[in-house]
This record gives C-alpha cells, structure tokens and sequence, in this order.
C-alpha cells in the first residue's frame, strides 16, 4: 500500500471536519475547535462557547465536542480511514494548550463496514426532534442496538422501565420547574434562541414547538421560547410512547465525559439509521437535586448519568424536520505549519 500524501491525510481530515459540523451540541452553540497541523488534527473547546449558566459543571461542552469526535471518525471510516485517537495528549509546547483530543490517520485496510456506511448517511437526517411520536413502542432488540452502539467508548445506555420510569420523569418534571429560576438560566436561553441575523448557531424558531410547553403522558420536556414547528397532525399526547433512557460515563472525569459524548453520538446516529427520532436532555441533570436523584434512584452510584434520551418512532403525520444552521469551516477550522 503506498503511503499517502501530506496534502492528501490533509484533505480527508479537512472534509470530515466539515462532515462534522453536523455533531449535536447543547442549544446548538457548538463548542468545538479544530487545529489541522502537517500530520495530525486537534480538538479543543471552544471557551466563548460555553453555556456557564445552563452548563455550570462544563459537561454539555464536553458531550457536545464529543459528538463532533465521533461523527469524525464515522466521516473518516466511510471514506476508507483508520483513525488513531489520543485523548487528551500532552501538548507542552503548543500555545494553543492541552487539545481534548488528537487524531492521525492512515487508509484503511479491507473495505467499509456496512454499519459504519449506514451511519454516515444518518448524519444528515439526524435531527432533534422534540414533536409528540408515535404510539408505537420500540421493541427490545431495537434498544440492545442502542446499548450496543454506546458500549465502544464507555457509554451505558440504561432504558428506564416502571417505577424508574415514573422516578425519573419526576425529576425531568421537577428540573424543568426548577431551572429556569437558576440565575442566569433565563437570559442564556433568549440568547441562543433569538440570534443576531447571519448567526448559524443557536436554536432557530423552525426546531422549536408553536405550542406550548411540551408535555407528553409523563414527559416533561425542556421550555424554549414558542417557534414554528407544528405537532404531526392528529393524535394525542397521551399516545407518545417514547422510551425513556440514560446514558452514564464510567465516571466524571472529563475524558470520561468526552467519550460519552461519542457514545451519545453512535447511538443517536444509530436510532436515525433505524428510522427512530430522538431527543437528547441535560436538563435533568443540570439541576443539582434532580441529578443526585436520578443517580441514586435510577442508576446507582457506581456509574454517572450524562445525558438522558428520549426515544421512539416519529409519527407518520409529521412534516419534514429542517436541518439546524451550522457554523462554516472556516470559522471552526485553523490550520498550521
Ligand atoms: C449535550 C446535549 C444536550 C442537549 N440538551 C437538550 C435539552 O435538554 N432539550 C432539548 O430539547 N434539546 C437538547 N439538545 C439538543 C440540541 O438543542 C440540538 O442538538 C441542537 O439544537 C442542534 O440541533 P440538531 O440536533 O437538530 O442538529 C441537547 C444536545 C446535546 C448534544
């Protein structure tokens, strides 16, 4: 096999860096940065981006530059890549500091897994979808699935049934009466859903419910400011039979959370594969008390709840979901040498 070029690794990682640009991230502030030097690429946050007063521990960010690592490597696997990734390397001499994570690559041998195509063509459809679903309930090979897509990078994917179930709604309920009285809550919410013109972050009306707050059987969904997008005609609340699940990280270090982050992403991209919609929430754990419930309720304190999901089939009566904007290339990308 010939080795490829310095311009060519410089091209594929440069086109799965716009590929990842798609990677879901807490009211869509997208807080990741990418440093393309001659033979690796680096992943750091991207501080102006946080959200310190919905996010105050930092772990929305981290998942949010997860994701973005993830659809990465699924972007670079799809076109032929192996890629090497270190997390959080020791960067002495850089003044750009110590990245999150560095990526070098080199061509894969044999020919594209089928379930790695499958998941880079869910990229562009995957779209948080926070409309009523369907009344059909999703069947337990299709969740194992979910489990299994999570598993590679640290990730637990527990689907809360019964009396976990109504726990943690409890608490969704109660998160989502609480926070917005957090200091600061109130006014981080307006400026990530009411963006100067030009801006392509944020959470535009298109993605947020005309109605009211969303309320589906038991779920209490996070309240943004009203939009556009209309409930799938028909059908009641009360026949939304989304499942309910947590995502844990083997602890709270940040690596830890980093790699749930790609977790989160393989199974969201994964349930798109498999024509499910899903709804990813931090609100619950972003509330002190409700987080420490859903820790010692639903998950035991051996393992850290990251980020709950809302899963289940869409309804066939909804309209099409529109892509969210994206930042360009050039405003995420720098490169060196
Ligand atoms: C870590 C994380 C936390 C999120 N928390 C919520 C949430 O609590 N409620 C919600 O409706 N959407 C939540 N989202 C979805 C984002 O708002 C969404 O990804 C973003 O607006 C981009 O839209 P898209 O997913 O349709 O591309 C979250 C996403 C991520 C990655």
């Amino acid at each position: 096999m010939t080795t490829p070029t310095t311009d060519t690794v410089r091209a594929a990682l440069r086109d799965a860096v716009a590929t990842s640009l798609r990677a879901p991230s807490e009211h869509n502030a997208q807080p990741w940065r990418w440093v393309l030097a001659s033979d690796h690429l680096d992943l750091h946050i991207d501080r102006g981006r946080r959200l310190p007063f919905t996010d105050e521990r930092g772990h929305g960010v981290l998942l949010g530059c997860g994701c973005a690592l993830h659809h990465l490597r699924v972007a670079l696997a799809d076109r032929g890549w192996h890629a090497r990734v270190r997390h959080q390397p020791e960067n002495p001499d850089e003044p750009e500091g110590r990245p999150l994570a560095r990526v070098r690559i080199r061509p894969a041998e044999g020919g594209v897994d089928k379930d790695v195509h499958q998941q880079a063509a869910a990229i562009d459809r995957r779209h948080t979808d926070r409309r009523r679903f369907s009344s059909r309930s999703v069947p337990p090979d299709v969740l194992g699935a979910l489990g299994d897509a999570a598993r590679p990078f640290g990730g637990v994917l527990h689907v809360a049934f019964g009396a976990h179930r109504a726990l943690f709604a409890e608490a969704m309920r109660e998160a989502a009466e609480r926070q917005p009285e957090q200091e600061g809550y109130a006014a981080e919410l307006y400026r990530w859903t009411h963006r100067y013109a030009g801006a392509r972050d944020g959470i535009p009306a298109a993605a947020r419910l005309e109605g009211p707050p969303p309320s589906y059987r038991d779920l209490v969904l996070r309240w943004f400011p009203r939009g556009t997008l209309r409930q799938p005609h028909g059908g009641m609340d009360h026949e939304d039979a989304s499942m309910l699940a947590i995502l844990t990280a083997v602890d709270e270090e940040p690596v830890s959370v980093l790699r749930a982050g790609e977790s989160l992403s393989a199974v969201l991209l994964e349930a798109t594969a498999l024509g499910l919609a899903t709804t990813p929430i931090t609100q619950v754990l972003e509330v002190a008390e409700t987080r420490e419930r859903l820790r010692h309720l639903v998950v035991g304190a051996h393992r850290a709840p990251v980020v709950a999901l809302r899963i289940g089939w869409p309804s066939e009566r909804g309209d099409p979901l529109h892509p969210t904007p994206r930042r360009p290339l050039d405003h995420v990308l720098t490169e060196v040498d």
